[in-house]
């Protein structure tokens, strides 16, 4: 009975890993590129395979499948020099093609068939995705309250909407005890700051498949208008160190 479980077991958990193998080797492989720059599409073989040719075919949508370029050693044509690459593919290498000028239209489904010697036959496709470029993101602030020894402080990380693209706050070192930030959601973030050795700076990333941009604020410039005390207080705690640090030393044994 055991060794009966046992084998169904290890017949079900092949059939799934034949399964995934099977899904893998079917779904396209996914490149992002941005609009108006440009991507590889790179067929993978093995290190010994030798390439015949290689057809390039383009499907958007319900739109029909076209041969878009034929690669056969030293050679590259484009079947129809009018259809909607004009002079934006390129021969990259034997086993790359490269769209350049990205469009909107250029996303959609390439399909790769590689014709190897001495006769076998590969298909491999890719699904190009294609993006706006990213806008910088844009930070702004609201002081809360502020007294000589700590600022309060509101700080929002947004992208113009309809942007694709995830808004981060990077997180500060995390030994900043003079700095305490509270992630609040939507691009929201609370930041307590007290006078100190404390880097101020903070940063927002955004991030897409393809781009990150980044925009950083000081807190200096939202907190004790300009920052004087904060720098004073650190010259302040540096001094102290410099001169506690040797009596320090001498009270432990
Ligand atoms: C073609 O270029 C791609 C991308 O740089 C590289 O991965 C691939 O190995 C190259 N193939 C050949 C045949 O040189
Ligand atoms: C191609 O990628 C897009 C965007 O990620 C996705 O919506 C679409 O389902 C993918 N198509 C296929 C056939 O994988
Ligand atoms: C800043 O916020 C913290 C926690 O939210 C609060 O305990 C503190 O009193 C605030 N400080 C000032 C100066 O308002
Ligand atoms: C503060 O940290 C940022 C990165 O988080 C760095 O670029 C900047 O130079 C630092 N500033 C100081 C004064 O150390």
């Amino acid at each position: 009975m055991d060794a009966r479980r046992a084998w169904l077991v290890r017949a079900a958990f092949l059939a799934a890993a034949l399964r995934f193998a099977a899904q893998a080797w079917a779904r396209p492989h996914q490149v992002n590129g941005v609009l108006g720059g440009s991507v590889l599409l790179s067929v993978a073989l093995p290190p010994n395979a030798r390439v015949k040719e290689i057809d390039w075919s383009f499907s958007a949508g319900a739109g029909a499948t076209i041969q878009v370029a034929e690669f056969s050693p030293g050679g590259f044509e484009r079947p129809d020099p009018g259809d909607r690459f004009k002079q934006r593919l390129e021969k990259f290498n034997e086993t790359s093609l490269r769209i350049r000028a990205l469009e909107p239209g250029d996303s959609g489904i390439y399909g790769a068939r590689i014709k190897l010697q001495p006769a076998v036959v590969e298909d491999q496709s890719f699904n190009l995705s294609v993006y706006e470029p990213l806008p910088a993101p844009e930070i702004r602030s609201w002081l809360l309250s502020e007294t000589p020894a700590r600022c309060n402080v509101s700080l929002q990380c947004r992208v113009p909407s309809g942007t694709r693209g995830t808004v981060t706050w990077l997180n500060p070192r995390r030994d900043q005890r003079d700095l305490r930030v509270h992630p609040a959601g939507g691009g929201m973030l609370s930041v307590e700051v007290q006078p100190g050795c404390v880097n101020t700076t903070l940063t927002c990333s955004v991030r897409s498949g393809v781009e990150e941009r980044r925009r950083s604020i000081d807190l200096l410039n939202v907190c004790w208008s300009g920052g004087e005390g904060i720098q004073l207080s650190c010259w302040t705690a540096m001094a102290a160190a410099i001169l506690l640090g040797p009596s320090a030393w001498q009270l432990s044994p």
